[in-house]
């Protein structure tokens, strides 16, 4: 499985940027941590973080048919861009958008997402674990949906062992 993760403009200070409101933690140790992870349920991660709405559309873009899902902060691009929304509904793989801080208790203006509508789910206001969050919720709705296209297979049905008769006796036969 292939997880691409974005991470938008401005979340390069993450660690010294507003920690009341973003926490203390940076992001290579964000990002190690998401490797942890991944690395745990045998999924590649790819990371990337994009000052540049275009890159991240271009990003999204080349993701199509080659990653199974996309764990995405937008950060300031969540409230403005119709070209990453766009970009993420284009490319039609799972998405999930996390935010660290919880921005429906921030200024109006961040109460509205644009990108969300195009994602599977959103998660936000935990900080640093919104991320880990969002990587464990991306990878429970691939693997339902690997398992579900799985071709079904019927399981084996155990003849019951005759009276009398061992496993070892059954074999020597
Ligand atoms: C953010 C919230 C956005 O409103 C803001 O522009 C960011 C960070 C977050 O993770 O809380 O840059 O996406």
């Amino acid at each position: 499985m292939n997880i691409l993760v974005i991470h938008g403009p401005n979340l390069q200070l993450l660690g010294s940027r507003q920690p009341a409101l973003y926490g203390t933690a940076d992001l290579a140790s964000i990002n190690r941590e998401l490797h942890r992870l991944a690395a745990s349920h045998q999924v590649m991660l790819t990371i990337v973080q994009s000052n540049h709405e275009g890159e991240m559309i271009s990003r999204i873009g080349a993701a199509r048919g080659r990653c199974d899902g996309l764990l995405i902060n937008p950060a300031g691009y969540t409230h403005t861009s119709v070209a990453l929304r766009d970009a993420i509904e284009a490319a039609g793989i799972a998405a999930v958008e996390v935010h660290l801080s919880n921005i429906y208790a921030r200024e109006p203006f961040r109460h509205q997402s644009l990108t969300a509508g195009v994602c599977r789910g959103q998660i936000c206001g935990f900080g640093a674990a919104s991320y880990r969050l969002g990587l464990e919720a991306l990878i429970g709705v691939l693997t339902a949906s690997q398992t579900a296209q799985r071709p079904h297979q019927p399981t084996p049905s155990r003849r019951p062992a005759r009276a009398g008769s061992t496993s070892a006796s059954r074999r020597r036969r």
